[in-house]
């Protein structure tokens, strides 16, 4: 673990606690932790960061990281969740507003819901960082995310490789658990699952049984555990219940994961345990990979987001020229790219984009990816929990 993350994840670990005690809006700033990093132009500026819930373990994590951040750099922040609300959302940007942040940072819940109120926020001159997920609306200034298209290639190749599909006979039986619609990256991941494995359902080496492959069908709104549970039942009771093997579940991120190993555990008739695979690094899901019930996750060190967000946010507010020069100069210390091709807010309006690398975790190098780099430590039964 470089030194930088490492502090940036100790710190926001220990934000964290406070953040999840509290919940709706916070506003603080500290003194700059550094006199070099302190904004520019005397007074303090305030940042004001939107996160969607904190019902999904990720965003209390980002929301923390994001915060510490910023204030540590000597910024004012505003912090809200709005518990997967869009409504909510809207009107927490809209005070964000009218409190004349000079900077907003948002995590939509919903990518075409938030039109009005970015179109407020540009009408103030209020420059946004798109995190995460893509808003699509024209004012958006930059899109710092994770390369959500590898996330889901990596998780189909992780099902080629483990069935060694190109050499095994099969057929292997399979089903597909998807995101929610209304977050633009969900089709990332399953467009870059489905890529990777469509190959071999031509083939008929993977069949998926019940022949939900379609996006809109195997969505889960909301990414909710309790809805893909629900549709995995579903699935399980009306084409395995006759004890028909299913050998893979692909589920797009650790969430809908824990769902369908709910369902697995609780309702599948055979006694094979299926390839699950996940996104996140969730702690529940974490622990399904050590006990074998979960076969992997793709990591996303939503420190390095933060880190990024902050130095993009400082590089906006200081009015420096903003391309892929940033990334020598900030000495990032993990891999990024500067994309101005792959995300569109609106027909022919790409929006510059920095997007970090993924990371498969199994059971067999969670000690190297996840503990020795210090996001987690590892307890005396094997688990994993956020380094403290
Ligand atoms: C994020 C994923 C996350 C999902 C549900 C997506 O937009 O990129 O990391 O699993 O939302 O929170």
């Amino acid at each position: 673990m470089k030194k930088r993350v490492l502090a940036l994840a100790l710190s926001a670990t220990m934000a964290l606690s406070l953040t999840a005690c509290g919940g709706g809006t916070s506003t603080s700033s500290n003194p700059p932790a550094d006199g070099s990093t302190a904004p520019e132009g005397g007074g303090t500026q305030k940042i004001g960061i939107s996160m969607p819930t904190q019902s999904l373990e990720r965003w209390n994590r980002d929301g923390s990281y994001l915060d510490q951040q910023f204030k540590d750099a000597g910024y004012e922040t505003i912090l809200t969740y709005s518990d997967n609300d869009t409504n909510r959302q809207v009107n927490d940007i809209q005070n964000m507003i009218a409190e004349d942040v000079d900077l907003l940072v948002v995590a939509a819940i919903d990518g075409e819901a938030l039109n009005t109120v970015m179109n407020e926020a540009g009408e103030a001159g209020i420059p946004i960082i798109d995190y995460d997920r893509l808003i699509m609306n024209d004012n958006v200034s930059y899109y710092v995310s994770f390369d959500n298209y590898t996330v889901g290639t990596l998780q189909g190749q992780y099902v080629v490789d483990t069935l060694d599909l190109d050499n095994a006979a099969g057929p292997f039986n399979m089903e597909f658990t998807a995101g929610d619609p209304a977050d633009n990256n969900a089709g990332y991941f399953f467009q870059g699952a489905v890529d990777v494995l469509q190959p071999y359902i031509d083939s008929g080496k993977l069949n998926v049984v019940s022949g939900q492959t379609d996006f809109d069908t195997v969505a889960t709104d909301k990414w909710d555990t309790q809805t893909a549970l629900e549709r995995a039942q579903n699935v399980l009771a009306s084409y395995y219940a006759d004890g028909t093997q299913v050998d893979v579940w692909l589920c797009s991120n650790d969430s809908t994961a824990l769902g369908v190993t709910q369902a697995i555990q609780s309702d599948y008739a055979g006694s094979n345990q299926p390839i699950i695979t996940g996104q996140d690094g969730d702690e529940a899901n974490l622990k399904n990979i050590v006990d074998s019930l979960q076969s992997m996750t793709v990591y996303k060190a939503v420190a390095n987001e933060a880190v990024v967000t902050l130095d993009l946010g400082k590089a906006i507010l200081n009015g420096d020229t903003i391309d892929e020069s940033l990334i020598s100069a900030s000495g990032w210390e993990f891999d990024c790219s500067f994309d101005t091709e792959s995300y569109s807010t609106s027909d022919g309006h790409n929006c510059p984009s920095f997007l970090l690398v993924p990371d498969v975790v199994t059971k067999d190098n969670m000690m190297e990816k996840l503990v020795d780099t210090g996001y987690y430590t590892q307890d005396a039964d094997g688990y994993l929990h956020p380094a403290a």
